[in-house]
């Protein structure tokens, strides 16, 4: 019988605190305290989100505890994400972490939040399907969009990042011209289900595998600054179909790298995660090309797309049984590489 590991895990890169608990690769609770606050200011303030994850950490972690039913004396070790990220959010998670494991005399393990949005797929969930190594993943969230080779849970290879803005940028700024909350990624999803993409707008040229999407959010300001001079009410009267249109070039612009990058390697099964990956379009469009292309495309469920602690928990349970971790590596670091 496999020996039982119990790994808190703690996730604090963003706006979001994150506690989970897992059993090895079993997710035993996973909890998320969302803040509100940053909708006021229509993107999220890096001050105000280290604040609100110093008041939601411990509450967060003691009900993930609580969900798992177990006691923090039986935690195994303590995994948190050590970057990339906003670093005042990173500090507090990783301090917590840190003080935690000190505590408790346990091993801390600082993990990847790119490496986690990739190995989410591995969390075992009823038997769900894994992908099999070398495969591709295409991590697009609020700061970063990347197709990443993973020739292992430790060896993987940034094949083409973005040149700026990250894909959920793109949606979210849109999302702002248009007069959408923050963030706007999600609504304009919703709108786009109930358009049609009538609005050409245009891909940009960008070479290899990297992304541009600086251009496209310039492209969208000027067209609806014209629209609005010939009709006040243009935004709120076509607002189904200009998300509908803006949602497709952005799927456009992502389905074309991926294409470009199944063709150059020779693999053809493709993961995708990061938040970005909720977005029912972007999910059709590979469903698609699986169908078309012979592609096997793997969707996480939707808990594990967007900012969660379960996926941090799963890559350190791979850290904890090869004992690949050095708990002397600096706590946080805001720019960290796959
Ligand atoms: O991975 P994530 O939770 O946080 C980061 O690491 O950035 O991703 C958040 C991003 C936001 O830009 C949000 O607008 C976007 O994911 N997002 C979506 C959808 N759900 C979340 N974008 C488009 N369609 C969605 N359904
Ligand atoms: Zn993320």
């Amino acid at each position: 019988m496999t020996k039982k590991h119990y790994l808190l895990a703690i996730e604090s890169s963003c706006d979001d605190t994150g506690a989970a608990v897992l059993c090895n690769d079993r997710v035993l609770s996973n909890v998320i305290a969302g803040q509100e606050i940053h909708g006021l200011y229509g993107g999220v303030v890096p001050e105000l989100a280290s604040r609100a994850h110093q008041q939601n950490i411990v509450p967060v972690v003691d009900i993930a505890l609580k969900k798992a039913n177990i006691s923090i004396n039986d935690i195994d070790a303590i995994a948190y994400t050590q970057g990339p990220g906003l670093m005042g959010s990173l500090l507090v998670g990783g301090a917590f972490a840190k003080s935690l494991a000190m505590a408790l005399h346990v091993p801390l393990i600082p993990v990847n939040h790119m490496q986690a949005h990739i190995l989410a797929h591995f969390i075992d969930d009823a038997g769900n399907e894994k992908p099999e190594f070398p495969f591709l993943a295409l991590t697009i969230s609020g700061g970063h969009t990347q197709i990443v080779r993973v020739d292992n849970y430790d060896n993987m290879t940034v094949l083409g990042e973005t040149t700026d803005d990250a894909v959920g940028e793109a949606f979210d700024k849109t999302a702002k011209l248009l007069g959408l909350a923050y963030p706007g990624g999600p609504l304009i999803d919703k709108y786009a289900q109930q358009g049609e993409p009538i609005y050409p707008f245009t891909k940009p040229k960008v070479d290899g595998l990297n992304f541009s999407f600086s251009g496209l959010k310039t492209q969208i300001m000027y067209f609806i600054q014209k629209e609005l001079q010939k009709n006040p009410e243009f935004v709120n009267e076509n607002i189904h179909n200009i998300s509908a249109s803006v949602q497709k070039i952005i799927i456009d612009i992502l389905m074309d790298k991926i294409e470009k990058a199944v063709r150059e390697t020779g693999i053809n099964q493709v993961a995708i995660g990061g938040g970005v990956s909720a977005n029912s379009g972007i999910r059709n469009a590979l469903l698609q090309q699986e169908k078309q292309k012979n592609w096997k495309v793997f969707i996480p469920k939707f808990e594990y797309t967007t900012d969660n602690a379960a996926m941090i928990g799963i890559v350190g349970y791979f850290k904890y049984i090869h004992q690949s971790f050095d708990t002397h590596q600096p706590l946080s670091k805001a720019r960290l590489s796959v």
